[in-house]
């Protein structure tokens, strides 16, 4: 997030900026109003905010350990909900929004869970404070009236399972990611899991709905002690390509 320094957008080009959002959705009526505060927002943000110093890139990115064990320590409701505000802020192709977010935190909720996970991945689990059952909705379309108001994208998803499917699986997996991130942003730990048997969870969880299970995340503040030295990761040349 750089500063760009640069002055506030003119009206004129605003304008011209809100045509081309008509266009693209559809030619539908657009409030121009709505779409000039939208670019004068984001605008103003840009200008405001420097790029993340140093530490918050150690905090997110560099220094975060993937977590098996956990502190007796709550993660409030309140908190859990400023994680999905965050979370749902995602970018998702057509803002289809698909991803679904199960939170387990009652120890009634977590028993459910146990047979359904694999091995000694159940003492890592266990033991958190919250659960997150990564999840996403095949008919996650019907909700498109709502999230996309100017045009009607049903028809782009209406029986095509197949599309809906890895729609849902793509969208919904960045969406775990951002949650990932979020997390770590609010000061919490994460240990995302998929070593269990999402057939058993989606049976348990999620049973006569068009919801899946993705993956697990663990949620809540991290016992260090159990941590391992960091694995490597793949060098630049190794996987990136500058064409
Ligand atoms: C989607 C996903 C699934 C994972 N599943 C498991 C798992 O089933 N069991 C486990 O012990 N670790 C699991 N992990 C943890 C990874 O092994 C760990 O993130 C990786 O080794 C990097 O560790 P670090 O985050 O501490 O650098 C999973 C991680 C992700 C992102």
């Amino acid at each position: 997030m750089s500063n760009l320094n640069k002055p506030p957008v003119s009206p004129e080009e605003l304008a011209a900026a809100a045509a081309m959002q008509r266009t693209l959705h559809g030619g539908a009526e657009v409030k121009s109003e709505e779409v000039l505060a939208a670019q004068a927002a984001f605008t103003e943000m840009k200008n405001r905010y420097s790029p993340l110093s140093d530490d918050h890139l150690d905090l997110l990115f560099r220094e975060p350990r993937t977590q098996y064990a956990w502190q007796d320590r709550e993660v409030s409701d309140d908190l859990i909900r400023t994680l999905y505000d965050l979370t749902k802020m995602a970018s998702t192709s057509v803002n289809s929004c698909p991803g679904r977010f199960l939170f387990l935190r009652s120890e009634e909720s977590k028993e459910r869970l146990r047979p359904t996970i694999m091995g000694n991945n159940v003492e890592k689990i266990m033991g958190a404070p919250v659960v997150a059952i990564i999840a996403h909705d095949h008919d996650f379309y019907e909700r498109l009236d709502q999230l996309v108001p100017y045009t009607d994208l049903k028809p782009m998803f209406i029986d095509k399972p197949a599309y809906c499917e890895v729609t849902a699986f793509r969208n919904g997996t960045l969406q775990g990611a951002q949650l990932i991130m979020a997390a770590r942003a609010l000061g919490l730990d994460c240990g995302p899991m998929s070593g269990f048997n999402n057939q058993a969870v989606d049976d348990l969880f999620f049973a006569g709905t068009s919801v899946v299970s993705n993956f697990l995340c663990c949620l809540g503040y991290g016992d260090p002690s159990r941590l391992f030295q960091r694995l490597p990761r793949l060098d630049f040349d190794q996987a990136c390509e500058l064409l």
